[in-house]
């Protein structure tokens, strides 16, 4: 683990709110394994507890599943010599220059993310001011690292240009301070859709669970699930408007497969939906079979987990330190002697 100036660098996160699901999967953590490889970026990915706060969590699950975040991450693949891998509270620079950055941040650009507009209405109970400047936060995820590339899902989109809006305005107004992130999405995979209404996200905090593939589902279950995805009425498998259930398993199918659509229909040209979903669901469980089997080691072994996370902790501190140092300076903090 070594962060270079000479390198581009790369930063995201997941959300420890729920079981991760095959849409976190395929929309970022299986694309950032691909960027370790070749060693041409810098890469940083956190665990965002943090955010998930936002929205009432039971504090032991949030903990447990903050670990297990963790292991999904190291378990995909992820390196932790090639990759900086922390949890967010774990570095306190984040929230400190959160702070900074809601004072630059404006309330109508908040008012306008779709995702405050979405929680909000799920969570009338509990519209606290998190929620509503959670994006301010995951901006100075972002800034901090001096990040070029931020690899996400579409749904994250807006966030990171909302990023890129604050960082340029601060820049304006200090001169040359931040660099100015750009979304990083891949084509296919960039937005999975739920297997109970495909017209929607599918989503790790959906209260329905054969809407979406827990990464750690099992076998059965993930096989079960993809039996009972809604489909249409035709019968026919192939890319097409309108056919949003079939579509999404097309996309599901070619990701882990690697085969364009024209190949999916072609192999599946008279043969029904039955036998499709089937053959989803292996391909899926196949897949996610050494990820999972490589998971349950790590569970096995806490204390490796917890060695890498307070390592990476403590170099992402001390990188990010040096970032809200020469904020603090610019906005006119007065530094305290030493
Ligand atoms: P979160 O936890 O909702 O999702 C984590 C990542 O998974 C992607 N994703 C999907 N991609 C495709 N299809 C889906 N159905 C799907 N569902 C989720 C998301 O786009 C995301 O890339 N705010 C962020 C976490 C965060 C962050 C950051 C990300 C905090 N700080 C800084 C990037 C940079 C979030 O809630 O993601």
């Amino acid at each position: 683990m070594e962060f270079s100036k000479d390198k581009k660098t790369i930063f995201s996160a997941v959300q420890p709110s729920g079981n991760l699901t095959i849409g976190n999967y395929l929309g970022a953590i299986k694309n950032w394994q691909t960027l370790q490889d070749g060693g041409e970026f810098n890469c940083l990915y956190c665990v965002a507890d943090m955010h998930s706060i936002t929205v009432r969590q039971d504090p032991a699950l949030l903990r447990r599943r903050t670990l297990e975040t963790m292991a999904v991450y190291v378990a995909s693949g992820l390196d932790p010599e090639k990759n900086i891998m922390f949890v967010q509270s774990h570095v306190p620079a984040h929230a400190e220059l959160a702070w900074v950055l809601n004072c630059y941040t404006m309330f109508g650009e908040l008012s306008r993310m779709t995702q405050f507009k979405d929680k909000s209405a799920k969570n009338e109970q509990n519209i606290n001011a998190g929620l509503f400047t959670y994006p301010a936060l995951m901006a100075a995820d972002i800034l901090l690292y001096g990040t070029d590339l931020v690899p996400v899902g579409i749904d994250q989109k807006q966030h990171v240009e909302l990023a890129r809006d604050i960082a340029v305005r601060f820049n304006q107004i200090y001169g040359d301070t931040f660099t100015v992130p750009e979304p990083y999405i891949l084509q296919t995979g960039k937005k999975i859709y739920s297997l109970a209404e495909p017209e929607k996200k599918m989503s790790k905090s959906d209260e329905n669970v054969n809407s979406f593939i827990g990464i750690l589902d099992s076998r059965d279950v993930i096989i079960k699930k993809f039996k009972r995805a809604v489909t249409d009425s035709d019968t026919h498998v192939c890319y097409a408007e309108g056919k949003n259930g079939i579509n999404n398993l097309m996309t599901i199918y070619s990701c882990f497969t690697g085969k364009t659509m024209e190949e999916i229909e072609r192999e599946f040209d008279g043969k029904g939906y039955g036998e499709f979903k089937l053959a989803v669901g292996e391909a899926c469980a196949d897949a996610l079979a050494p990820l999972q089997k490589q998971y349950n080691c790590l569970m096995s072994d806490r204390s490796y987990l917890e060695g890498i996370l307070s390592q990476n902790a403590d170099y992402a501190a001390y990188l990010a330190r040096k970032m809200l140092s020469k904020v603090y300076r610019k906005v006119g903090f007065l530094a305290k002697n030493k």
